[in-house]
């Protein structure tokens, strides 16, 4: 085993290797080829759907000794998607790094990636896969819903109660009270938002054991299955199965169309693709919209309908889905219980049909993305039907232009704002480079003078993204983005721009001709940052389409260390 290159040495080098590590106490024989499994932990007080991971790491480590396994617990950078400033996404690829090597540098044999907001899973699953040992990973559980005025509510309630507080239709005592309320348990976000999205993913890729999507965090049975993922790592090492044995391209396959039937969040596109380049398969934009088309929306859950993620666990959770979803899927894929995809729901139930509807009689029957060409997004921009307003998914509209989020801010609730329902709001500068880390401002708040009309939607187009928790008739991720030279760069208040959803069209009523001429007056931004991490970010970020990994990180460099000083 791999940690024998630590602890299996004799002489000088491996008294060093364990001289150390028994100063917590741990006998000598623990060091006698027992698998090492490592739980890379995200716990935080700064990540609050993370906070109780320090509970959660402990029944994995029951399990791992359990199975006759010898745990040992690391911690990796974590990333808070409501505290972190500018935005989580601008150091997913740092966190990445961060497991990457800790995993790579230790003697680890397994490793257990405790994950459970936005960014901590994809970064996790990154690192780990471009080290490639046995990998498990336990998400951390959605919260239970809020309860507010006799209702429930959850993360994507909040927009609401934006838009209701700016309008005057709540009072600040009220708004105060929802603020308590929303957040009432330990966990992610109560919706099917980015860290359940991510937690589904996870499960339909096999990398987690049935149920670890939606089992909520104040629910003993988070613990079980922690628990039992401590005991399955260690069989997982004597079997040998790493993630690239798991994931392959009909796995990725998979996730994109349990995504889609779930209604999972757009932020999905991008922590898949830039997971796939890590492990070598071939994921392109276009596979989202392809495999989606045929998928319908199966689940009623928050943004895209009503119900929360605790609801679809009691409802059968996501091997219920998956089992309606089977006709569609590769049922033979490998998951980290040694089963298929197939077998691990084999049993699943679906207990409640308002949650989680068939494919003869569908939630809705559009979901999944659209993926949307033309001159505004050569390399294409996304759209999340099932979110949007069906009455605009084909709309030509006159372009209200931002040139950054510090103009919309300061012009959007401007009186004399020259804008209507009817408008396409554009917002530029805050794709992954334009605005480093590419925040989830493209779901922008609408102009209080619509608002006021009461319109609720209206197109809005950027190269920024979504939070999953959001919802409208928003085109995200447009690529290539504005701060490159994208077209996007080039719209000017008045052009008239066409939405045509069915037919995955984003147009710019402008010609080539006056485009190019646009272009010579083009000056690449000024973005400031002369040195650190986010010069690095912005010096080998990717676009949106490719995942927003770094350039150098594609791929993976396996377990083996290359150079060793002892
Ligand atoms: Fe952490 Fe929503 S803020 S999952």
């Amino acid at each position: 085993m791999r940690s024998q290159e630590w602890f299996g040495r004799t002489g000088k080098d491996g008294f060093i290797y364990r001289a150390w590590m028994k100063n917590q106490g741990f006998p000598h024989h623990e060091f006698e080829g027992k698998p090492v499994i490592g739980i890379c932990n995200t716990w935080s007080e700064l990540t609050p759907c993370n906070a109780h991971f320090r509970e959660l790491a402990e029944a994995v480590k029951r399990g791992v000794w359990e199975a006759g396994g010898f745990p040992l617990e690391f911690p990796v950078m974590s990333l808070g998607e409501c505290q972190i400033k500018p935005t989580a996404m601008l150091f997913r690829n740092l966190a990445s790094m961060d497991v990457e090597e800790s995993i790579r540098g230790n003697s680890i044999d397994g490793v257990i990636l405790l994950c459970g907001c936005d960014k901590t899973t994809p970064s996790l699953v990154m690192g780990a896969c471009s080290v490639d040992i046995p990998t498990m990973v336990v998400s951390g559980g959605p919260m239970l819903a809020g309860r507010f005025q006799g209702r429930k509510i959850g993360t994507s309630d909040l927009w609401r109660f934006a838009e209701d507080f700016k309008m005057g239709r709540m009072t600040q005592a009220e708004f105060t009270a929802a603020e308590a309320a929303m957040a009432r348990s330990q966990g992610h976000c109560a919706v099917m938002g980015t860290a359940s999205t991510m937690a589904a993913m996870v499960e339909s890729l096999g990398l987690a054991l049935p149920d670890n999507a939606t089992i909520p965090a104040a629910d003993s049975r988070r613990k079980v299955l922690a628990h039992m993922t401590g005991v399955r790592a260690v069989e997982l090492v004597r079997e040998g199965i790493t993630p690239s044995k798991i994931l392959t391209r009909q796995a990725f396959e998979n996730a994109i169309m349990v995504n889609a039937a779930l209604g999972g969040s757009t932020n999905f596109i991008l922590h898949l693709i830039a997971i796939a380049g890590r492990i070598g398969v071939d994921l392109s934009l276009d596979d989202f919209d392809a495999l989606s088309d045929k998928i319908p929306l199966l689940a009623n859950l928050q943004p895209s309908g009503e119900h929360f993620v605790e609801d679809l666990f009691y409802a059968g959770g996501l091997p219920a889905i998956i089992r309606e979803l089977l006709p569609h899927l590769n049922g033979n894929t490998l998951t980290v219980n040694g089963k298929t995809l197939a077998d691990n729901c084999a049993e699943a139930q679906n207990y409640d049909p308002a949650v989680i509807a068939s494919l003869d009689k569908p939630f809705k029957p559009e979901s999944g993305i659209a993926v949307l060409r033309g001159n505004l997004c050569p390399d294409g921009a996304v759209l999340k039907p099932s979110a949007a307003t069906p009455a605009l998914m084909q709309h030509t509209g006159r372009a209200v232009v931002f040139e950054n989020i510090d103009d919309y801010k300061a012009r959007i609730d401007d009186p004399d704002l020259d804008v209507d329902a009817d408008c396409v709001l554009v917002l530029k500068n805050v794709g992954p480079r334009g605005y480093p880390g590419m925040p989830e401002v493209g779901n922008m708040t609408l102009p209080a003078k619509v608002l006021a009309q009461g319109v609720h939607d209206m197109v809005r187009i950027s190269d920024g993204r979504m939070s999953g928790t959001g919802f409208g008739t928003v085109v995200l991720h447009v690529s290539p983005e504005s701060a490159v030279g994208g077209n996007l760069a080039f719209v000017q208040n008045g052009d008239l721009i066409t939405l045509d959803v069915p037919n995955r069209s984003l147009h710019l009523h402008v010609s080539d001709e006056e485009l190019a001429g646009r272009l010579v007056h083009f000056k690449p931004l000024d973005l400031g940052y002369d040195r650190g991490y986010v010069n690095l970010f912005i010096r080998h970020v990717t676009q949106a389409h490719e995942g927003v990994d770094f350039d150098f990180l594609k791929g993976g460099s396996g377990s083996v260390v290359k150079r060793d000083s002892h």
